[in-house]
Formats: structure tokens, sequence, C-alpha cells
């Protein structure tokens, strides 16, 4: 049986694999109509989502199968009743595939360790692999081959999704460079940077972490930046956080310095005037939209690449 928890669980065959069906089924939904019929999702969530939560219901409903959105807050799990290996032992006994949004990363492995389903992550504080199979997806669309590729990450560099950024890069053979803050609270774990640069010289391909932005954006494909307040960061910190980060911010210049014809990523929610300015997230080389579509098309084929091999 596989999971995805992070997109290191697979081989880079894999990961293009699965792609290569994301876009196959995003060309032809009628053909996959019946593929994960009375199949059952069981979806639970500990943060906020929009496009989590609504893309794989309506995913999983496009192909047949049903979704059941679990409040955590009315659970036993939530009221202290019921342990998380029970509650996913229990879930297990009904349903054909979970995804989970979580606080820690190690509540994720706990569930995968207690499952007998396939588990997927709908984001951790470690990382959002489910973002970064659209994103691929996306760039592609847009790009053509993404190997050899480069993208540029402005902002929080500790950060789940600059963390399956900086894996799915690597593995497709792409270059990525993370422009952010120094400082340990600020910069990709030093583990998450490993795998990549292990990853990477497979292609001979970079991996940069720097404090310069305009360095980072220079002659990028693709400009990408995230939320600079995260689901789990503290709303006090604001002020000092936008201090730190608004060097990094994706503005017109940043944008005239990466390549002609660079697109411009957000995997959203955003805000404008703070990772990125109005004119950039509502401006032409802007693909935030088709990111935010791809969520559905790409997790359509990570479900069916999971129930393929959730018997095995
Ligand atoms: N990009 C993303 O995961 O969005 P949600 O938080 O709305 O699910
Ligand atoms: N880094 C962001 C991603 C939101 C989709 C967060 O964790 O809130």
């Amino acid at each position: 049986m596989e999971h995805l928890s992070s997109l290191t669980d697979w081989s880079p065959d894999v990961l293009n694999e699965v792609l290569t069906l994301a876009a196959t089924l995003k060309a032809d939904p009628e053909a996959y109509a019946d593929a994960a019929a009375r199949k059952v999702l069981f979806m639970i969530f500990e943060k906020p989502s929009l496009r989590t939560r609504v893309s794989f219901e309506t995913g999983i409903v496009r192909m047949g199968g049903h979704a059941i959105n679990y409040d955590v807050t009315t659970s036993p799990l939530g009221a202290g009743k019921e342990s998380l290996p029970d509650t996913i032992k229990v879930v297990s006994r009904y349903a054909d595939l979970i995804v989970a949004r979580l606080f820690k990363h190690a509540d994720l492995t706990e569930m995968i360790a207690n499952t007998g389903v396939p588990v997927i992550n709908g984001l951790t504080d470690y990382s959002h692999p489910c973002q970064i199979m659209a994103d691929l997806l996306t760039i592609r669309e847009h790009k053509g081959d993404l190997k050899g590729k480069t993208l540029c990450f402005l902002g929080d560099g500790f950060n789940n999704v600059t963390h399956s950024l900086l894996h799915g890069c690597a593995m497709m053979g792409m270059n990525i460079r993370v422009g952010c803050p120094k400082g340990e609270e600020y910069e990709p774990l030093p583990d998450v940077l490993a795998q990549a640069k292990a990853l990477a010289a497979v292609h001979g391909t970079e991996v940069v972490v720097t404090d310069f932005a305009f360095g980072a954006a220079d002659g990028a494909d693709v400009v990408y930046t995230d939320s600079w307040m995260s689901y789990h960061i503290d709303p006090k910190d604001l002020d000092a956080r936008v201090a730190k980060f608004m060097p990094f911010q994706v503005t017109n210049s940043i944008m005239n310095t990466a390549a002609p014809g660079a697109i411009f990523m957000n995997c959203l929610p955003a805000a404008r005037g703070y990772e990125q300015t109005a004119e950039v997230i509502d401006g032409p080389q802007s693909v935030v939209f088709d990111q935010a579509e791809n969520r559905m098309h790409a997790q359509n084929a990570v479900m069916l690449r999971l129930l393929s091999k959730s018997r095995t």
C-alpha cells in the first residue's frame, strides 16, 4: 500500500507518471467518470481550507465516488475522548482513502502507522505535496518540459510549500532558488535542503538559498511566493514578519528580472500588498487560478494511483 506523505515517498518516475495521468484526466474527464465509483474519501481538517477541501470533494465526486468532511471540533478525537490511532483504525474500516490537513507532521506519520487505507497529506507544517503536484502540472502546461527550467521562490523559506517545492523541483530536474531572510526560522529545514541537493545531483541542477531576492529571480522561468502568515503562525507576529519579508515581496521589478515570459505563481490564499503586489497577482503573468484548478486534476490522479496500490 502507498501513501502520499511527502513527494519523496515516490520516485521521480512515479511522480512523472502521476503528472501525466493528471494531464490525461484533465483533458478527458468523461473517460474517468467512474474511475473511483463507490469509493469513499474521508477528509479531516485541523486548519482552514478552501482549495484542498473543495477540490478533493469535487474531484472524487467527478470520478463517481463520495467524500465525507469530518468535523474535528465535534468529534471524540477533538473532545479528547478518542485517540488518533483508534480514530484512524475505525475510519479505515469504512473509507477507501483518507486526506488529512494537520498541524504536526508527526500526527500524519502516526495516522499512516495505524491506517488500513492510503493516507494523503493535505498539508502539514512540514510539507504540502498535493499543492506541488498541481504546481508542476501548471508549469508543464505553461512552460513545457520541466527539465532545466528554473523556479525562484521568494518569501518564507521555513515553510511547507517551500519544502515541497524543493523536493518536487529537484526530483523533476528543475533548478530551484529560494530567496528568504537569513536565520533558521526563515530558511528551509537543513534536512530538506540536503534531500533536494542529493536529488538535484542526479540531474546536475542547482539548489540555492540566498537572501538576495533579485539574484534568486534573475532569469527564472517561474516566480513563486506563499503567504508570510501561514495558518499556524501567530497573528501577533504580523508586524515583525512583514518587516523581515518585505525585501522578498514579488513586485514588477522582480518579474522584470525574471526571464521574459516568466509566470507568477502563488498557492493561495494571497494577501495583496504583502507577499506580492496586486499588479503582479492580477497581471498577465499570473497563473494562480490555473494552479488552483489543477489541484483537483492532480489530486484525482493521486487518488487513482493510491487506490490502484491500496491492496498491494
Ligand atoms: N493552497 C491551499 O492549500 O489552499 P487551501 O488552504 O484553501 O486549501
Ligand atoms: N504555507 C501556507 C500554505 C497555505 C496553502 C500555510 O501553511 O498556511
